[in-house]
């Protein structure tokens, strides 16, 4: 395997200052790991859980001396009144996913949003009442689903179509998923898909796949917690009917922090659509008048339920300054450099060890995936990436029953951080 070349990382530095890389330390009956020539982790779990920003703590020990100063006055006095906290995240969460500003909402976490979409957008009556999906899912998606079929009195095991990728293959075929739902016809009420997937890395054809939904007929939403942060989506060109993503991976915003949500203004201004509805959806102007009827807004504020929580709040904006600085595009460019470098990294330890051991089964052209690359082992996973952590200082996470995950997050991993996990792969499997 090739030696490292240092001037990678200062000419692609990234912007690892703005974060806190957690430090190495090796076990105590372990000084000489080979991670102790490192200070700090190579960390790929960012998407599972992304770093925390410096100035996390900084906004977060503001909206805590709002409290102290003002206690409930606070929600609409002191320097910034926690009333409208919430509509400061909405033009940057609007440029992230390529929205409009009323087409966006900051609120709860993933699951729950997507059962308040499923709610207003899931609505099977006569013969269109299934829902096409992937099978290959993070299990949140797939409960949340089949409980939203059975909660209209129908069964999921007849309702919800989960496609697999073909035998052999590890991904879906764009061409398999539009003729899934061109046969299905009209009886296809809801597309929803994961855009880039959590096992595998396969970031979907999303305008292909909305076009085919629309053209039966169908309603279009995505899960985006694995592409918010990490691809560049246009959700409103696109033509997508809705969509949500979490913000503690790409986003940065703290362990089990808000979500976001995407309603299309052709539905964010139908005031009518049903939904589960709560105090804070309706307009700022007549929520404190304490009023009987709901009175949504034409924006996707309306889907709010409850009041937001600022302390999770706060870390959110702190993320979305990071990324109006960078630009989703620029931050793109990085990533796929990055991705590449350790790619060809690991096609280099392969070789090395026999052209055997371990396999990337993320898809490689660059339109087909985020930063995640999904790696293969016949080894013991468990076991593997044990070692990585503890001895090499190398943080992946692990998928059943043989994949382990690397995510070179472009805001703040290095060159270093791909080199280092090789090495350390090339050293284990040898
Ligand atoms: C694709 C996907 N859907 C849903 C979830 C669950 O999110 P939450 O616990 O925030 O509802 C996750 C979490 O990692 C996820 O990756």
């Amino acid at each position: 395997m090739r030696p490292f070349d240092p001037t990678l990382d200062v000419e692609d530095p990234g912007w690892r200052e703005h974060f806190h890389v957690p430090l190495f330390a090796p076990p105590q009956d372990f000084p000489d790991a080979p991670g102790s020539a490192y200070p700090e982790v190579a960390y790929f779990a960012g998407n599972s859980l992304g770093l925390k920003p410096r100035a996390t703590r900084e906004a977060l020990l503001t909206e805590f001396d709002q409290w102290a100063n003002w206690g409930v006055e606070g929600q609409l006095s002191g320097p910034r009144p926690w009333k409208d906290y919430h509509e400061a995240l909405t033009e940057p969460t609007a440029r992230l996913v390529g929205a409009l500003p009323h087409e966006v909402v900051v609120m709860n976490s993933l699951t729950v949003n997507i059962h308040l979409l499923f709610a207003t957008f899931y609505r099977p009556a006569g013969a269109r009442t299934k829902v096409v999906m992937e099978d290959i899912v993070f299990p949140s998606d797939g409960y949340a689903v089949a409980s939203q079929v059975a909660w209209h009195g129908l069964d999921p095991a007849e309702h919800v179509v989960r496609l697999r990728p073909r035998d052999g293959e590890d991904t879906l075929r764009t061409e398999d998923v539009v003729r899934t739902i061109r046969d299905l016809g009209d009886e296809v009420a809801v597309v929803f898909f994961s855009a880039v997937n959590y096992l595998t890395g396969e970031w979907l054809d999303m305008p292909a796949i909305t076009a085919a939904g629309h053209e039966v007929g169908a309603t279009v939403g995505w899960d985006l917690a694995h592409a918010a942060g990490n691809v560049p989506v246009s959700l409103h060109d696109w033509d997508v009917d809705f969509a949500a993503w979490c913000s503690y991976k790409y986003l940065n915003s703290g362990p089990g922090s808000l979500a976001g949500c995407f309603i299309h203004e052709r539905h964010a201004k139908d005031t009518s659509l049903p939904r589960l509805a709560g105090w804070w959806g309706t307009r700022t102007e007549t929520r404190f008048r304490m009023e009987r009827d709901f009175d949504p807004p034409p924006t996707a504020d309306a889907w709010q339920v409850s009041n937001p929580p600022i302390f999770a709040m706060a870390p959110v904006q702190v993320s979305l300054e990071i990324f109006d600085d960078v630009g989703m595009a620029v931050l793109r460019e990085r990533s796929l450099r990055l991705t590449a470098y350790l790619r060809d990294l690991l096609h280099e330890v392969r070789a090395d060890i026999g052209g055997r051991g371990l396999e990337v089964v993320t898809p490689a052209e660059p339109g087909r995936h985020g930063c995640q690359l999904s790696v293969r082992f016949t080894r013991d996973i468990h076991e593997l990436a044990a070692i990585l952590r503890d001895l090499d200082g190398v943080i992946a996470d692990t998928r059943n029953p043989d994949i382990i995950r690397f995510a070179p997050v472009p805001l703040y991993s290095t060159y270093l951080d791909c080199w280092r996990a090789a090495d350390a792969l090339h050293r284990r499997l040898a």
